[in-house]
């Protein structure tokens, strides 16, 4: 969601703002813009409808000369995605320029103040609000352009990152956060700006980042200054980024997506190393270890999440209530914050996030946070927001995730928590050694398994041809099995943009059956494990309306083979680590579906990467 990019330096500054850009792209987003001071003095706006590709047609015969400029990419909340709306916006003198990722919550009483003062607006976004409000305050009051700023920002209720240029003052970029994202890069005489670090690393990897409530002032041959809305000065170590490029762009695949899908045995090694230690007999996750006491004498978990971060957080109630014999709930954090939740010290709540800066889920934090529940954070994005407003956690290691419909990351969480509820049963004594001992060289035997089922990719490309007419699908599974239902379905509709509904198999009868039709694909998760008869029986159901089934079956499989109009098959595993593998086929379903008919895989519309609004 909302992208930004900043430099400062001595290099031309629009060629590398439109670099960062494309590297945000990820992010999600339906319109772009660039603020520029020029060599002549000038402050240049250029902002379109669409995609970077299309500002910079737009901007090949315009002066886009100067060291300093600031660019965005917008993802729509107020005003609908065009250029007037897209960002930098200006302020009423012409000499303020603005990006802003967020949301004003209050933006509407202070647009109508402003308009009282006789100040008239171009646009319907809350953040020509904020421009037009530092303006105000720097005109009206004399101020210089940090303290109208802090000024303006302590009148301001909501989430914001933004960063502002000034026309008279072309060797100084402000930039601020509050609950929105943003990254410092300090290079050799020049200074970079982004929402992560993706459009910093190609040039420095010494970053700050910042924290809520934080303004930096960057300028030229000067130190970044950081101080808060009051002035005190806030210190901020210069971290060092462990990302490379190689990590973020293709590498030979045609989506980020379907590199995604291939790199998960990849994630999972580097997830579980020095984690699962099949040598030492033993699961080790070292925030367990620094809070054994705490965690072992849960009285409850509370799993909070949003997506596939939800999804993966049931499948961690069940491995979390099987091994470790505590009760576990799971809720959308974006209920969970306005639900008036029972909450109290006993009880620990585990944050699922990839990107680390879902808002709803960083206000469930801290709504848990302040009634007293130990919050412990299982994210992918090193440094970002919620591994910070946690207590404990657990990365997950599998790198960047640029494919807005989260495919790895999946896998990742669903490790963790397997290792989670692993090392945790082992310390309550609540799994039996032999148990333990199969999980370990089970969980370390997964990554191979994935190759494995990798291989059927042609096989599933086949079938997803097959498949492209449906205009609905219905995703079923058991047990373990049922997330990877929903999983399968939230997959489809986020980038094919066909209906999908998941279900637990045994519902079917209580409402989809009436839906089912020769029209209608059910995809069955149906491998051979406690429920695998009462699977087969929901199969002779769909098959006696005539839809069609694809089944997703164990390699010694005969019977649902027989009975399926389409299968893959997926490798021998334990029962609570099936979701590991039977994700990875829907992932490619959903994916070949998609490009066979010609959607945008890696940016579906109206979809956000990092969801930093509620
Ligand atoms: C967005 C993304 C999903 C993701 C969800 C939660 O909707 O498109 O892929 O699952 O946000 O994001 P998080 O970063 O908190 O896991």
């Amino acid at each position: 969601m909302c992208g930004i990019v900043g430099y400062l330096g001595k290099r031309n500054a629009y060629p590398v703002l439109i670099k960062g850009l494309k590297r945000l792209e990820y992010r999600g987003y339906d319109s772009a813009g660039v603020a520029l001071l020029t060599e002549n003095g000038d402050l240049r706006v250029y902002k379109t409808k669409g995609k970077v590709s299309d500002l910079e047609s737009f901007a090949s015969d315009k002066d886009t000369t100067g060291c300093v400029g600031i660019a965005h990419t917008r993802w729509a909340t107020h005003g609908e995605p065009n250029s007037t709306n897209a960002h930098p916006h200006i302020s009423y003198t012409g000499n303020l320029a603005i990006i802003h990722n967020g949301i004003i919550e209050n933006y509407a009483v202070l647009k109508k103040q402003l308009q009282e003062k006789g100040i008239e607006f171009k646009s319907n976004t809350d953040t020509e609000v904020l421009v037009q409000l530092i303006e105000y305050v720097r005109t009206r009051k004399n101020f210089d352009l940090l303290t109208s700023v802090q000024v303006a920002l302590r009148a301001v209720i909501g989430a914001y990152a933004i960063a502002i240029l000034d026309k008279d003052d072309p060797d100084q970029i402000i930039a601020a956060r509050k609950s929105s994202p943003l990254v410092v890069g300090i290079g050799e005489e020049e200074f970079f700006l982004g929402s992560d670090a993706s459009p910093i690393i190609e040039y420095t990897d010494k970053v700050i980042y910042l924290d809520d409530k934080d303004i930096a002032v960057i300028r030229r041959n000067k130190e970044v200054e950081v101080v808060d809305f009051h002035n005190a000065k806030m210190n901020h170590d210069i971290t060092k980024v462990e990302l490379n490029l190689a990590q973020i762009e293709k590498g030979g695949f045609p989506h980020f997506m379907l590199k995604e899908i291939f790199e998960q045995p990849d994630c999972l090694r580097d997830c579980m190393r020095g984690r699962v230690n099949v040598d030492a007999n033993n699961v080790v996750l070292s925030a367990i270890i620094d809070n054994k006491e705490r965690l072992m004498n849960a009285r409850r978990f509370i799993i909070i999440a949003c997506g596939t971060s939800w999804h993966a957080g049931l499948i961690g109630k069940q491995l979390i209530e099987n091994y470790c014999q505590i009760p576990v709930e799971v809720e959308y954090a974006s209920e969970f914050r306005y639900s008036n939740p029972v909450i109290n010290e006993k009880d620990v709540v585990i944050a699922i996030s990839q990107s680390g800066e879902t808002a709803d889920t960083l206000a469930a934090i801290e709504l848990a946070k302040k009634r007293g529940a130990f919050i412990y954070g299982i994210c992918n994005a090193i440094g970002s927001s919620i591994p910070r407003a946690t207590h404990t956690g657990s990365y997950i290691h599998v790198g960047p995730e640029i494919g807005v419909a989260s495919t790895k990351a999946f896998t990742g969480q669903v490790t963790v928590l397997t290792m989670l509820a692993l090392a945790l049963a082992k310390e309550r004594n609540t799994i039996s050694n032999e148990e333990y001992l199969s999980l370990i060289a089970e969980l370390d035997a997964i990554p191979n398994k994935m190759v494995e089922l990798l291989e059927q990719g042609e096989k599933i490309k086949e079938i997803s041809r097959i498949f492209t007419y449906a205009r609905n699908f219905l995703y079923l599974g058991r047990g373990y099995n049922y997330p990877v239902a929903l999983e399968g379905a939230l997959k489809l509709k986020e980038i094919s943009y066909i209906h999908a509904e998941g279900y637990p198999a045994a519902e079917m009868k209580h409402g989809p059956i009436a839906l089912i039709d020769e029209e209608m694909p059910v995809v069955v998760i149906a491998t051979k494990n406690v429920l695998y008869e009462k699977v087969l029986s929901n199969i002779q159901e769909i098959k006696a309306r005539h839809a069609r089934v694809i089944a997703i079956v164990s390699k010694d499989d005969v019977t649902v083979k027989n009975m399926a109009d389409a299968y893959i098959e997926l490798p021998h595993t334990m029962e609570c680590l099936e979701p590991l593998l039977a994700t990875i086929p829907l992932q490619m379903l959903a994916y070949y579906i998609a490009v066979c008919k010609g959607k945008d895989v890696d940016q579906p519309r109206n979809l956000a990467k990092s969801v930093t609004v509620e």
